[in-house]
Parts: C-alpha cells; sequence; structure tokens
C-alpha cells in the first residue's frame, strides 16, 4: 500500500491558494457576507481528506455512521469510543475544514457534568473542534459553550428522538410546532451555540428562523434558505442501499463504480490475468541460476 502524506507547505492541492482554517467564528462571519456553508459528513482518513481537499467548509463526523459505515439500524447503538475512534481518522486527514463531532445518544441526555465530560473527550482525544448534540438542549450547550467547546445544535427531525417522532418524520409542520422551533432555535442561540442544523422541516420555516438568528443555519432537508447545507457522504455519492430521501441529491454513483471495478478484479484473478508479468517483482538475473537451484 502506498500512504501519501502532506505535502510540505500549506496550499490547497486542488487550487494551490493558502489554507486558511475554517472556525466556528468564521462561520458567522460567513453568514454575514452572505457566503453560503458547505458541509459534509466523514467518517475515516480517505473520505475526509477528499473532502477537505474539494474545499468544503464543515466537516462533520456524523452518528450516521452507526448506519452508513457500521451497519446498525439506526443511530443509536453508537457508542462514544466508536466515534471518538473515527473522528481521530477524520481530523487526521483534514487542514482546513471544521472538525464537528456528533455526540452520540445517552452521552449528554443525563447529569449535565457527564456531557461536557463526553465533550471534552472529543476535544482532547480526538482533535474536535466542536462538537454537535441534538434536540433542545440549553443547558448542555450553555455548559460547553462555557467550558470553551463550541457546540452546534441540531433541530426539526433528530434521529436520536426516532422513538419518541415514532419514525423519521418532517417536524414542525403546524403553526404551533413550527413556532417551538423557531424558540428552541433562539434558545440554543442564547446559550452559545456556534451554528444550528435544521434537519427534516418545510423550507419556509427554515427560512424564517435562519432570517431572525445572527449565528448559522445549516440545513438538511431544509429547503434552500439555510445558511449552509449538509448531506451524508454516502448519499451524495450513492454509496447506500436503500432508496434516497426526498433532500437527498446524487452526485455520483460511486457505489456502482466500485461494484464493477471488484467485479472487474475478480474475473481478472480468475482468469488468471492479474497480476501481470509488470506487476510482479523480479530476482536480480545475477541471483536467478543459483537461487533457483535445487541444494
Ligand atoms: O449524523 C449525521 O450525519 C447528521 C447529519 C445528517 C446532520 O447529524
Amino acid at each position: 500500500m502506498s500512504v501519501t502524506n502532506f505535502p510540505a507547505g500549506s496550499s490547497s492541492a486542488s487550487t494551490g491558494l493558502p489554507i486558511t482554517k475554517v472556525t466556528v467564528p468564521a462561520l458567522a462571519e460567513m453568514k454575514r457576507q452572505g457566503k453560503p456553508i458547505s458541509a459534509l459528513t466523514a467518517y475515516d482518513y480517505s473520505s475526509a481528506r477528499l473532502a477537505d481537499e474539494a474545499g468544503i467548509d464543515l466537516l462533520l463526523v456524523g452518528d450516521s455512521l452507526a448506519m452508513v459505515v457500521l451497519g446498525h439500524e439506526n443511530t443509536l447503538a453508537i457508542t462514544v469510543d466508536e466515534m471518538l475512534h473515527h473522528t481521530r481518522a477524520v481530523r487526521r486527514a483534514v487542514r482546513r475544514a471544521l472538525v464537528v463531532a456528533d455526540m452520540p445518544f445517552g452521552s449528554y441526555h443525563g447529569p449535565v457534568g457527564a456531557g461536557l465530560a463526553n465533550a471534552v473527550r472529543f476535544v482532547k482525544e480526538a482533535g474536535a473542534e466542536a462538537v454537535k448534540v441534538e434536540g433542545s438542549r440549553v443547558e448542555v450547550v450553555r455548559a460547553l459553550t462555557e467550558a470553551e467547546i463550541p457546540v452546534i445544535g441540531h433541530l426539526g427531525l433528530t434521529p436520536q428522538s426516532l422513538h419518541r417522532m415514532g419514525g423519521y418524520r418532517v417536524q414542525a409542520r403546524t403553526a404551533d410546532t413550527a413556532r417551538q422551533l423557531f424558540d428552541d432555535a433562539h434558545a440554543l442561540a442564547d446559550a452559545g451555540a456556534g451554528a444550528i442544523v435544521l434537519e427534516g422541516v418545510p423550507r419556509e420555516v427554515a427560512e424564517q428562523i435562519t432570517a431572525s438568528l445572527t449565528i448559522p443555519t445549516i440545513g438538511i432537508g431544509a429547503g434552500p434558505g439555510c445558511d449552509g447545507q449538509i448531506l451524508v457522504y454516502h448519499d451524495l455519492l450513492n454509496l447506500t442501499f436503500l432508496p434516497p430521501a426526498k433532500f437527498v441529491r446524487r452526485y455520483a454513483d460511486v457505489g456502482s463504480l466500485i461494484r464493477s471495478a471488484i467485479e472487474h478484479y475478480r474475473e481478472d484473478v480468475e482468469h488468471r490475468m492479474f497480476p501481470s508479468d509488470e506487476e510482479s517483482y523480479h530476482l536480480p538475473a545475477q541471483e536467478k541460476a543459483s537461487a533457483l537451484k535445487k541444494a
């Protein structure tokens, strides 16, 4: 296996321009300047490095990795230790994007001090630059912010609330629930959240919340009016095995590409077409005669 490390210096592989690290305050500045924020999930070194080199602003080590990488039915089973393992791999790959780690289900739902201790692990042990928490966890957001850990909120369709919601359903579809979402977003912002992911909500609601906040919103299934957009890496590239949600746009069919490349490899092996002589090592000519002589 050949491994290419980052070249010396600090310019982008694709543009050659100097790299300016994306930070949480930089996201707010992007909102002020009306510059859309691009965000994507990433779960390992190669996905994160490719996304970073492609210029994505924010990389989320989402707990969706429980489903798309580890094959769980939902996100609930993943542990802090598993999330740390993947966050470290992403951190090693990234030079420019903001690296955000998702706090898994159960890691911030009890006493605030326990949530804080888990969040500290993401910063100290995995190099996360912010953590994300789902739901209206105002006290958690406040405590983490006071402990100098930037927090991204996540409202609307929050997958960790699967059982309470009774399935993955679009949220805030009535005037009352839309108002509640608006209030929750403002409460998180007041508690210090650096940005808020809005998932699975009507675009009109997301637009109104976005317009009323000074911190950015990052939408997924929340229409075009958010300050940024996020997609799951495997959805964008068609590396999943389920029909896509309405809001997913497939930018490439990498799943088909991989399957056909692997089929081609298998056929070559079965027909003794791989490896070729050029792909083989050779004994130096002067060694051949004596090395292969019977003792
Ligand atoms: O876990 C995840 O991938 C997420 C995004 C969908 C926002 O939370």
